[in-house]
């Protein structure tokens, strides 16, 4: 991490995990846990659970974030739900194109970029994942892939808008796998990612964007994947529905 220059943030990505109430418990008992944190926590939850999570965060450090987010402003989308609902649910963050909506759902680049355009002109916080898969890896062609998949995204984002955006590297062999990349690998993908905002804003913007790893973060690797200097935080999807675990995390993170 690079605190002089960018934000840490270290968002859980709930998936499609825990009830409202459950939610409701999670949050209480992770309150007290991460209140001395020096990084941003935030925590992406179902939508069904966002009238509660916000709620219980209310009067805390920790930000409730959305899991999508459509593009279109209202109408025939079966299923879909927009910024202005977002908004007046009291959402700040908004996860979009996690390889879980790409793989099983249809997700493409280009819808990537249309939900980030959406977010951002709506005043959220965009975390836009991008992640290579074993088989690309294998192939030599992650940072290819990695440089694509991040300008495709920001696709006619501004300078300015780009303050707002986080971009999680989530290598998709690493993700619900137990197998995390190794910290050099993490900072690596990391540093593609940056490169491609350097392409496309500059070296100088491109230092100011937080980019998070994802895939397996935990309790016990956190630190070491933390201390990379292109590692800005951590897009945490299993761990982050253990308080405790979660908590150290975000200890490792605020350091
Ligand atoms: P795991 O931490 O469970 O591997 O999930 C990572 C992830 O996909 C976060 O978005």
């Amino acid at each position: 991490m690079k605190k002089d220059l960018r934000r840490a943030v270290i968002a859980g990505n709930w998936k499609m995990n825990k009830t409202p109430s459950e939610a409701k418990a999670l949050i209480e008992e992770m309150k007290p846990l991460v209140a001395d944190a020096k990084c941003d926590v935030v925590l992406c939850v179902p939508f069904i659970d966002i009238p509660a999570a916000v709620e219980a965060a209310k009067g805390s450090n920790i930000k409730i974030g959305a899991e999508n987010i459509h593009f279109k402003a209202s109408g025939a989308y079966t299923g879909e739900v927009s910024a202005d609902m977002l908004k007046e649910a009291g959402v700040e963050y908004v996860v979009i194109g996690h390889s879980e909506r790409r793989q099983y759902f249809g997700e493409t680049d280009q819808t990537v970029n249309l939900r980030t355009l959406a977010a951002l002109n709506a005043g959220f916080k965009a975390i836009v994942c991008v992640g290579e898969t074993l088989e690309q890896r294998e192939l030599g062609y992650t940072e290819t892939l990695l440089k694509y998949q991040t300008k495709m995204a920001l696709t006619n984002v501004t300078a300015e808008q780009l303050k707002n955006v986080i971009i999680a590297y989530e290598p998709v062999w690493a993700i619900g796998t137990g197998v995390t990349a190794t910290a050099d690998q993490a900072d690596e993908g990391n540093g593609f990612v940056r490169a491609a905002i350097a392409e496309s804003y500059g070296a100088d913007v491109a230092e100011t964007v937080t980019v998070q790893y994802g895939g397996s973060m935990n309790a016990k690797n956190a630190d070491e994947l933390l201390s990379k200097v292109n590692v800005d935080g951590g897009l945490i999807g299993g761990a982050s529905l253990k308080a405790e675990d979660f908590a150290i995390i975000v200890k490792a993170a605020s350091k």
